[in-house]
């Protein structure tokens, strides 16, 4: 009772401090803020879009930090690492606070009276403490010069309007976002024991991802219509892009950076924009000796033989459950595969051209060795003696093998596998829902609090909110999440009224393609956005299998692939509502009727060439899901204003009624001369199929000549068999130049057209020896001269 009289009496005490009514427009000299008012006193923008002042993580534990008023969501933290406790006892006389002293500075103090942060200012009394419309906290001499700005030390988010530069970074746990020493934006793994850079890809140099390492001005910054462009020329547009929408770019726990887009309507954080498409690739997020598995869910999991360090937490990884003596002789080994299994970097030893027995006593005989990669086809041998960025590939050319004890007779590799958590099951759904996870609402953050609630009394790490996070989600089976997945899902991705589609279309008058799925047409919605409304003919799916379907295809964003952005279902009405891409199809181009009046050119082949194979890769390889097109030919790649491939009708093999045991040649989808040898043959459908047809499209690129129908080459008609052997011979005879487009009058880079013609050909051949996509782009991808700049990068 004393107590409450106290705090009542300190509380009326510190509003006389400052005579502006709560919440403050700035904040004087000599004032102050409790964690105990953090509900009333705090400071406000102009424009009541930002707060900042204490922000409570923990049932006793804050932070000093902006954020969103209307959503709460923190934006900036002055002390993300070392929180203040709020609890006010009468024996700490201090209590925590901020508090703007007489010579400027900012201080934050815990309740013990130690100083937690400061803003190193000494501007004087006449400083003040503002919140600008922008959410940039400042702090301003008595000539209203800024002295200090939270703009210029960022924690894990960036405003629109904020810069990132050479003195600045994003920090999540052991993540960074930070521009490296050569001018190129980064993405890095800098955890206890190794720092590992993971993005843009580090197996290609700056300028085949697609950076310029020469522009030193360091900046990147988020616009007000969404675009995050870099001095590198990296550039992400959200996929909402526009004036208007409230923004932020954050490094997630989970080590990706993500554009989000605040949905006013349900108060939620739509992802529209990402660096990492495939969350495998980044480092460091199963920890040590953990693999990566995105077969059936994303998910980490521990190399036979391996239990976890910390069966709350992916980041500490796993470690053996066998113990190596120190002269223990190498007959007492044996090794366990992993299947397309590799651990990224960190190699011991490499050879090529070595046999498996070879690359295997080459480990066995070195004591430091506990693990190899072995790459079949080309005999690579890797040797490794740390095992960091463990992924399993869906079509890794190769297999790891851990080094075991022959004693140990395979009992804990059971236990392993039922270890393998799956943080994040159903990949997309949380990483779609993390936002709000760290976003901290109210109900979805009690485990976080016990462990804030224990570090604030112990020694406070920085997993803490990882492990808490993961917890959340293994224990309480996350509806909650899910939820907020889906609402995301349906924000992004609209379900439009048949009526609404018929109205956009003028009761379906203006026809501008038809295929096999259905007959397409050319749209207005309301908001004057052009759209292309597809009508399914053969959709024999319940209301309920289709959404499902859809929904998946709808969360699919790739600059190569056309974005669905809705769909309707009513009756038996089947529709879905695409971006409108500006020019025709590029088998209008190649042999249409455009190919004569507008002739492409040799540089935009190859560029849609490259635009199919990344288009394919990302649905093969990257993918939420993996997809396989199943119709890959020259009508289904479309063309942008200016000649960037977008594939269309991805995923909508799916939507087909198929009955995989009365699989039969008439049902199929597919296009006769584009389709693989193994459709007919009743095997097994696989991406290798979207592999074969891609050569035949390939070809046609370079030749200009309907290949698949079997053509005239050299006045000879000829079989598209007998087509590939002239093919293999006069790629033998390096005689390109028949095989070219006479069309093109010369005009081409050999080089360019070689590799072409190369990969075309080892695309038709047997199926176990065609390439997969991945491969394809990247054999492609090396005898690209230009500049290219994806907006998304693997
Ligand atoms: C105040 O508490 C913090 C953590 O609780 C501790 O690190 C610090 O040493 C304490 N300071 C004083 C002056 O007791
Ligand atoms: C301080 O400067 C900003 C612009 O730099 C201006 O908008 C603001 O009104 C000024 N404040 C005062 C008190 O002069
Ligand atoms: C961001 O950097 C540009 C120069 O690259 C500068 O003109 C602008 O004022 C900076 N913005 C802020 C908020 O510091
Ligand atoms: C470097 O990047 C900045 C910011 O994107 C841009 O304004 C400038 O023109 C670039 N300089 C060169 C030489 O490309
Ligand atoms: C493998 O490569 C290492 C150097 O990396 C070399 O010392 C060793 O002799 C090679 N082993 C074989 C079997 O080729
Ligand atoms: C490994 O050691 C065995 C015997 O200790 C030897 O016969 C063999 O040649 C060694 N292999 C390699 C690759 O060094
Ligand atoms: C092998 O497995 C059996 C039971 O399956 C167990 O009793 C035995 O201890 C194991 N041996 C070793 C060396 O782990
Ligand atoms: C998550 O995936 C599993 C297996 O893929 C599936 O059984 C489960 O229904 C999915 N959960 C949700 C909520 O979609």
């Amino acid at each position: 009772m004393a107590a409450r009289l106290f705090l009542a009496l300190l509380l009326s005490f510190s509003f006389q401090l400052c005579s502006c009514a709560p919440p403050w427009q700035i904040m004087t000299t000599g004032s102050y803020m409790t964690p105990e008012d953090h509900e009333r006193i705090f400071l406000i923008s102009p424009d009541t879009t930002f707060s900042c002042g204490f922000h409570r993580v923990g049932t006793n534990a804050f932070t000093f930090s902006i954020w969103y008023t209307a959503v709460k969501t923190v934006v900036w933290t002055a002390n993300p690492y070392s929180m203040v406790n709020g609890y006010y006892s009468p024996v700490n006389i201090y209590g925590s606070r901020i508090s703007l002293k007489h010579n400027g500075n900012l201080v934050l103090t815990d309740n013990n009276g130690s100083m937690v942060w400061e803003s190193k200012t000494s501007s004087g009394k006449h400083t003040i403490v503002s919140l600008l419309n922008t959410g940039n906290l400042v702090i301003s001499d008595s000539g209203n010069n800024t002295v200090w700005q939270s703009f210029h030390s960022p924690t894990d988010t960036l405003l629109p309007w904020q810069n990132l530069t050479k003195d600045t970074r994003l920090v999540s746990g052991y993540h960074h976002l930070y521009f490296d020493n050569d001018n190129v934006l980064r993405l890095l793994y800098d955890g206890p024991e190794i720092t590992s850079i993971y993005w843009p890809s580090p197996d290609y140099n700056a300028l085949k991802n697609g950076r310029n390492r020469y522009n030193s001005t360091r900046v990147a910054f988020l616009d007000d219509k969404g675009n995050f462009v870099s001095s590198d020329g990296f550039k992400i547009e959200a996929s909402d892009s526009g004036a208007g929408i409230k923004r932020r770019i954050t490094i997630d726990h989970d080590g990706n950076f993500r554009m989000y887009s605040l949905d006013v309507s349900t108060g939620n954080w739509v992802v529209t924009g990402q660096a990492v498409i495939q969350m495998c690739y980044v480092h460091g997020l199963c920890g040590k000796n953990g693999l990566c598995d995105y077969s059936g869910g994303l998910k980490c999991r521990c190399p036979p033989e391996h239990v976890m360090v910390d069966p709350t937490d992916w980041n500490r990884g796993c470690k053996p459950a066998f113990t190596i003596g120190s002269n223990q002789p190498h007959e007492d080994f044996t090794f366990v595969k992993q299947p397309r299994a590799d651990f990224y970097g960190f190699d011991l030893s490499s050879n090529q051209s070595i046999s498996f027995k070879a690359c295997r006593d080459i480990c066995l005989n070195s004591s430091s060795c506990i693990s190899f990669t072995y790459k079949g086809g080309d005999g690579w041998c890797y040797t490794k003696d740390i095992l960091y960025n463990g992924q399993v590939y869906p079509y890794f050319p190769g297999d790891n093998y851990m080094k075991v004890p022959k004693s140990f007779n395979g009992s804990a590799s059971s236990i392993s596998k039922q270890e393998s958590l799956t943080c994040r099951p159903n990949g997309s759904e949380i990483m779609l829902g993390s936002a709000n996870m760290y976003g901290m609402k109210k109900d979805s953050i009690k485990w976080i609090y016990l462990y804030v609630f224990i570090a604030i009394l112990g020694a406070l790490e920085l997993f803490v909110i990882v492990t808490g996070w993961c917890l959340f989600f293994r224990q309480s089976s996350m509806p909650k999440s899910m939820e907020d997945g889906y609402k995301m899902i349906r924000n992004q991705f609209r379900r439009f009224t048949y009526r609404e589609l018929s109205e956009a279309t003028d009761k379906f008058k203006e026809e501008i393609g038809r295929g096999g799925a259905g007959i397409v047409y050319r749209g207005v919605l309301e908001d004057k956005k052009i759209v292309a409304v597809k009508k399914l003919t053969n959709v024999q799916h319940g209301e309920e299998e289709f959404w499902a379907e859809v929904t998946l295809i709808g969360r699919i964003n790739h600059i190569n692939l056309v974005r669905m952005m809705g769909f309707c279902s009513e009756g038996e009405s089947r529709l879905l509502v695409y971006e409108y891409v500006e020019n025709e199809s590029l088998d209008k181009y190649l042999f249409g009727e455009r190919s004569t009046e507008s002739l492409l050119g040799w540089s935009q082949r190859y560029k849609i060439a490259l635009g199919t194979a990344r288009g394919l890769a990302y649905l093969h390889h990257e993918c939420l899901e993996w997809i396989v097109h199943c119709d890959v030919k020259p009508e289904n790649i479309l063309l942008s204003r200016d000649f960037n491939a977008k594939i269309a009708d991805f995923g909508l093999a799916k939507l087909a009624k198929r009955d995989s045991a009365n699989f039969n040649f008439t049902q199929m989808r597919g296009t006769m001369g584009y389709m693989a040898p193994e459709w007919a043959l009743n095997m097994p459908i696989n991406a290798k199929v979207d592999v074969y047809s891609y050569g035949v499209v390939l070809l046609e690129i370079v030749t200009g000549t309907r290949v698949s129908s079997g053509i005239i080459a050299n006045e000879r008609q000829m079989g598209f068999p007998d087509f590939i052997q002239e093919a293999k011979q006069i790629l033998a005879t390096e005689n390109i130049n028949d095989l070219v487009d006479a069309k093109l009058k010369g005009h081409f880079d050999l080089e360019q057209a070689t590799a072409m013609v190369r990969i075309a050909v080892s695309c038709l051949g047997d199926r176990s020896k065609r390439p997969t996509m991945d491969e394809v782009l990247k054999s492609l991808m090396s005898y690209d001269d230009e500049d290219y700049h994806p907006a998304y990068s693997y």
